[in-house]
């Protein structure tokens, strides 16, 4: 029983009949509560508790270190803020790769512990068991090709995935076997569009580009580098909507020089 009948909250289900109307689906990182409740007020479908929390709230060069404990705390303070988006969480880099039964206990501390509504894998046909016992608790995933942060020692660089054929026919293969698992959709990350919109359009399941250009069935971004908070970060796939880095900047400065300045506190801001 739903405690909370006024807001309806996006489920898979509806995610999936977007897809089939042809409407796109907005997902955003958060990873706190102040923050997600912005994203939720702001009409976002889907937010993702990314493990990109291991860079942009921790200051980690790669999303390795970040750990499931950590994840669930970002995770739990997510769901607290969230009235209406459903809610996805990584598994971090070492709770899913050992084996299935590892993946599922994972998957089941994110749920349990967090109240979040699905859980999302990297990868593809390797880890297809995992996928499977994690699906068969009744949990759903979400899928992610492309360009796999967790791998990034495998790859070596940033760059765009599947230029060339063999890794392109990799990821059609990958996308098909996470459909027929039953991902209920899978992100894809920094591949060419026209790849991109070849996938969206074989899958019945939607599918949500970060740099795989237009043709998607949906949108992710990281908050921090759409809100411009990451000063130095400029992709080309990346818009920015808000420079919030000099925002900020100005603000706390301005704080800083009324507080030597021994302008704030003034009579009426004291008690
Ligand atoms: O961790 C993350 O933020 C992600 C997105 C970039 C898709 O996986």
């Amino acid at each position: 029983m739903s405690v909370n009948k006024e807001i309806k909250r996006v489920t898979t289900h509806i995610l999936q009949a977007m897809k089939g109307k042809g409407e796109k689906i907005a997902m955003l990182t958060a990873y706190d509560y102040s923050m997600a409740k912005i994203v939720d007020d702001a009409g976002v479908d889907v937010i993702l508790v990314g493990d990109s929390a291991s860079n942009v709230m921790a200051g980690h060069e790669t999303t390795l270190p970040i750990t499931l404990d950590q994840m669930i705390y970002h995770a739990s303070s997510v769901v607290r803020a969230a009235n209406r988006a459903l809610v996805v969480v990584d598994l971090p880099f070492g709770s899913y790769q050992g084996n299935s039964k590892e993946a599922l206990s994972s998957a089941i501390r994110i749920m349990k512990e967090s109240g979040a509504h699905a859980v999302k894998l990297e990868g593809g046909i390797e880890i297809a068991e995992s996928i499977t016992r994690i699906l068969t608790a009744g949990i759903p995933v979400m899928g992610h090709l492309g360009l796999t942060p967790q791998s990034i020692y495998k790859f070596g660089t940033y760059t765009v995935r599947a230029k060339q054929e063999a890794e392109a026919q990799k990821l059609r293969e990958d996308a098909q076997k996470l459909q027929e698992l039953g991902c209920f959709a899978v992100v894809l990350e920094k591949i060419p569009a026209a790849l991109a919109q070849e996938v969206s359009q074989s899958l019945q399941i939607p599918t949500i580009g970060i740099g795989a250009g237009q043709h998607c069935d949906g949108q992710v971004l990281v908050i921090h580098d759409m809100l411009g908070i990451n000063k130095g970060f400029r992709p080309r796939f990346l818009r920015q909507y808000a420079t919030l880095y000099e925002v900020m900047n100005d603000a706390i400065q301005g704080y800083v020089g009324d507080v030597k300045a021994k302008a704030f506190p003034n009579e009426k801001e004291q008690y």
